[in-house]
């Protein structure tokens, strides 16, 4: 424990007592911090398996006990409540009583909310992602991912060879990107461009959204066969699509170039292959606007340096610092021009051909 006088606003701890003129700052109590992260897999498990079975879209404004959300959603009431009363312990769901309300987060759980996270939660959950972590000792002793022991062919080809958990990825990248599409467009000038690619573009969701702010532009969206057959909805005139490998495949030729949270999907020597493939048929006026989350210097907790690890165990990838992207670019034959942050925690990295 530590004290320290009026004004010297500190906030380390996990409980801070105000006396009159004294803040005594409680430090985090060591055997807390294992067990709580030590048996804190619980709670996500309980989040994905809620999102699973619906239970927020089986709760509308009127507070439901355990039992009867239960009997809308096939579960066992008992289990039901207590998993309920954990994740409301958590700000998912509001417990009064003997019943359950929404909160804003069990809100985003809904199917019919605009800006739905179920798919999130339910990609986070998935039998690849779950049995990957069981075997996260494998990376920690080869570096190698951990899904390419438990799939054969690892992450990719796992979804390719499954329609339904695909469809769950795909909604996920849609649903994740909610928050992040309308920053990056608010960020960026994209009037400037006559073609842009979106490389690794999932269902097309940003493509779609800086086609309409800027009008005169036509856009491909580029990805996997299986993806982009699930992106059908959003072709237009304005928006084409192209099916194939980035590693194998030719790309198309553009004025601007969006990867969007791809590059952090694979290692160096990948990440350097697939931006260099974008360079055989960049036009020397062309940009690259790579979009990712940044690890901060920060040595403090952050969301980047958890995805970093989801990277490392599923996919042998990585988050990287800013740096460390400069780096890429060099590798690639880019020029890195500028960092433009969007406030949704991911930023825009500007590069041109070197
Ligand atoms: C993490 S998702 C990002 C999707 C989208 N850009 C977004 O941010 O919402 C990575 C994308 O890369 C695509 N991808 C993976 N391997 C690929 C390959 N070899 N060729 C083309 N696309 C690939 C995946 O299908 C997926 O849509």
């Amino acid at each position: 424990m530590r004290m320290s006088l009026d004004g010297a606003n500190e906030e380390r701890g996990t409980r801070k007592v105000r006396g009159r003129g004294v803040h005594i700052v409680m430090e985090p109590d060591p055997v807390s911090t294992v067990l709580q992260i030590a048996g804190g897999h619980c709670l996500p498990r309980c989040l994905h398996v809620v999102a699973d079975l619906g239970v927020a879209d089986a709760l509308d404004e009127t507070p439901r006990t355990a039992d009867e959300l239960a009997a809308s959603v096939g579960a066992q009431p008992d289990a039901l409540g207590r998993v309920l009363r954990l994740l409301a312990a958590h700000g998912v769901f509001e417990c009064q009583g003997d019943t359950f309300r929404h909160s804003p987060a069990s809100r985003l759980l809904r199917a019919d909310h605009p800006q739905s996270l179920r798919a999130l939660a339910r990609m986070f959950g998935l039998p690849i992602n779950w049995a990957s972590w069981e075997a996260l000792n494998h990376t920690l002793q080869t570096g190698l991912p951990a899904a390419d022991k438990v799939v054969p062919g690892g992450f990719w080809a796992y979804f390719a060879a499954h329609p339904e958990d695909n469809g769950i990825f795909n909604a996920a990248m849609a649903a994740k990107a909610h928050g992040q599409v309308a920053r990056v467009v608010a960020a960026y000038d994209f009037s400037g461009f006559r073609l842009i690619g979106d490389i690794g573009g999932g269902r097309g969701h940003l493509l779609h959204a800086v086609l309409d702010s800027a009008p005169d532009a036509s856009g491909v969206l580029f990805d996997l066969p299986h993806v982009v057959r699930e992106a059908a909805g959003v072709a237009s005139a304005r928006l084409n699509l192209q099916a194939g490998d980035f590693f194998k495949d030719a790309l198309p030729s553009c004025d601007a170039y969006l990867v969007m949270e791809v590059i952090h999907d694979w290692g160096d020597e990948d990440a350097v292959a697939i931006l260099k493939a974008i360079r055989r048929v960049a036009p020397p006026h062309a940009r690259l606007l790579l979009i990712e989350q940044i690890v901060p210097d920060d040595p403090g907790p952050h969301w980047t340096k958890t995805l970093d690890i989801h990277m490392l165990a599923l996919l042998g990838g990585r988050q990287r610092t800013r740096p460390e992207y400069e780096a890429l670019f060099a590798r690639a034959g880019f020029l890195f021009g500028r960092q433009i942050d969007t406030f949704a925690g991911i930023s825009i990295l500007e590069a041109a051909p070197a």
